[in-house]
Order: structure tokens, then C-alpha cells, then sequence
């Protein structure tokens, strides 16, 4: 067990994601976040190919719902790469990502958020010429609990100026499926705190120079902590790589959890995180 959880404000190990988990104590995790390694990409750490990529996966899933509280989420950012050509078949998009969305409803029994899209404003180049420049990943979301509650306000973002100017000229009631909005006769005034937060995040990819091949911006894991944890609660990364979601939770007074089987990223997410949960001021890489 790693006590550690209980007394620190982060914990890291070099080990098995899926078997870190299990260290934790059961129903102690709000939120997990994570990238794991993409399916057909070619990495140091590993490819896990689309052929058998639910069984690699199958563990963490499997700790997920064990280690999770009972209103607890996980969302899982990834990118279904593309599969290699062969002389009959171009290199064609593998959807083992949507297969693996349905199975975490029907075989996991979690409940499907939302699949966000995580638009990259600068995407690496791929010389692609059998389909569009590769320019987004996915977000899958899923609660533990049917009836799941989020932090809508600590996501909110800015007005567009057209939203304002439709407040100002129409009246307008939200659906309860949230589908589409009905006139009403009641003018609905914009919240003070600001829109409602889009499905959809746009932002360029990460900027920071590391040792790391794949680090991630900050902003993505920011927004599923501030939307479904408060301060005090355990967020777990069971795929830490550089240590971006650590450094998100402990920013914002979350406490962290994360493992990766190799053990220098371990260390450089460590001195990272150590710098945040000092309380010093920390240089955002
Ligand atoms: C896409 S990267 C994560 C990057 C991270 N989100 C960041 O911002 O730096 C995937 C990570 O999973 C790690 N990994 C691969 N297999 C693993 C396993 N079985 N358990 C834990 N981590 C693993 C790799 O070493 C790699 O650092």
C-alpha cells in the first residue's frame, strides 16, 4: 500500500501504471487523467499496436473502477494513429479508440461525459497523402456514477461577442438534453461567470522543452481537474511521462498520484512536481 498518499502531497513510482493503482487505497481516486501510450505509435516506451491494444488497456480499467470513488471520473486523452500500409490496404485510420469507448460503457459499466476533441492549433507535420493533415485527439470522459455532478463554473469561459449580441437581440430556454435551445418569453441574461465550456478545446501542443517525447500542455488536464475535483481530492496519472497532470494538481491543491515504467522520466516528473508542492515558486517548463 502506499501510505505515502496519506501524508504527502504527491507520490511517484517507477512501475506499472495499472499496478500502481492498485497500491492506492479502494474508492480513494476522484480523478484519473492520462495519455497512454497511442495505439501504432512508435516510441521508446513501447508500441501498443491497434490489435492489442484493449488487452494492454484491459488492467488499467480494470484498477480504474476499483480505485475510483463512487462519483469519480477518468478521461483518457489519446489518438487513434493510423495502421501501417500494406500493398493491398492504404494506411487506414484504426478505430480501436471508438471500440474502446464502447466497451468502457458496456463491458466497464462506466458512463460516457462526452468524447472532447482536443484540436491542435500547430500539429507536427505528417506528410500524409492518403487522408486530411492529422490535426486532433480525442478526450474520452467517463464518470463511475449514472448521475454524475461537474464543476460547470470552474470551467466557464469568455463570451464570444456574437453570443452576447444573440443574448441581447433573442430570448432563449436550454432543452433539458441540452440539445438545442426553444424561445421562450424569458431573456436569459449571460452568466457573470462566463459561458458554458465547449466540448471542444483548441490550443497549441505543448512548447516545453523536455526529455520527454510526448509531454502535454498544461491547460488539458487543467480543465478535467478544476471540472471534476476540489481541493484535497486524488488525482492519479498512471501514465505520468513528464509529470504535466502532477503539476496541474498540485497548482491548483489537488493531491497526485503517478507512475511510469521508465525511470527517468520518474525522476525529472519528480523534481518538477517537488518544486510545485514546495509551495516555491515554480518556473512552468
Ligand atoms: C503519451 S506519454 C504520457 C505523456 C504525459 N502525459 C506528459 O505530459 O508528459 C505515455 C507514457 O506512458 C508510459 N508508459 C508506457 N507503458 C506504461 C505502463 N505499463 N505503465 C505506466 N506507464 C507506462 C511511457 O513511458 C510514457 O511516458
Amino acid at each position: 500500500m502506499l501510505h505515502e498518499i496519506n501524508r504527502d502531497k504527491f507520490v511517484v513510482r517507477q512501475m506499472d501504471g495499472a499496478e500502481g493503482m492498485l497500491l492506492l487505497p479502494d474508492k480513494s481516486i476522484k480523478l484519473i487523467y492520462g495519455s497512454p501510450p497511442y495505439p501504432n505509435a512508435e516510441r521508446d516506451y513501447g508500441v501498443w499496436r491497434s490489435s492489442e491494444y484493449i488487452a494492454k488497456m484491459t488492467p488499467f480499467l480494470d484498477a480504474a473502477c476499483l480505485k475510483l470513488t463512487d462519483d469519480g471520473f477518468i478521461v483518457i486523452n489519446v489518438k487513434a494513429n493510423r495502421e501501417k500500409a500494406t500493398s493491398k490496404v492504404a494506411s487506414k485510420r484504426s478505430l480501436v479508440i471508438e471500440k474502446m469507448a464502447i466497451q468502457m460503457e458496456e463491458d466497464w459499466g462506466l458512463y460516457c461525459v462526452d468524447i472532447e476533441i482536443w484540436i491542435k492549433e500547430n500539429p507536427a507535420p505528417t506528410g500524409l497523402r492518403v487522408a486530411c493533415q492529422d490535426a486532433y485527439e480525442q478526450n474520452l470522459w467517463f464518470s463511475k456514477s449514472p448521475k454524475w455532478t461537474i464543476n460547470i463554473d470552474a470551467i466557464r469561459r469568455p463570451y464570444e461577442s456574437h453570443s452576447v449580441q444573440t443574448y441581447d437581440t433573442y430570448e432563449y430556454k436550454p432543452r433539458s438534453n441540452g440539445n438545442t435551445y426553444v424561445r421562450k418569453n424569458k431573456r436569459i441574461e449571460p452568466n457573470p461567470l462566463g459561458a458554458l465550456p465547449k466540448n471542444i478545446i483548441s490550443g497549441g501542443v505543448s512548447a516545453r522543452i523536455d526529455d520527454h517525447p510526448a509531454t502535454q500542455p498544461l491547460y488539458l488536464p487543467e480543465k478535467y481537474i478544476k471540472a471534476t475535483t476540489n481541493e484535497g481530492d486524488l488525482v492519479v496519472d498512471p501514465w505520468l511521462g513528464s509529470g504535466t497532470t502532477g503539476y496541474a494538481a498540485l497548482s491548483l491543491n489537488r493531491r497526485f498520484a503517478g507512475f511510469d515504467v521508465v525511470q527517468e522520466y520518474v525522476d525529472s516528473a519528480e523534481k518538477w512536481l517537488s518544486s510545485v508542492a514546495g509551495g516555491k515558486e515554480a518556473d512552468e517548463k
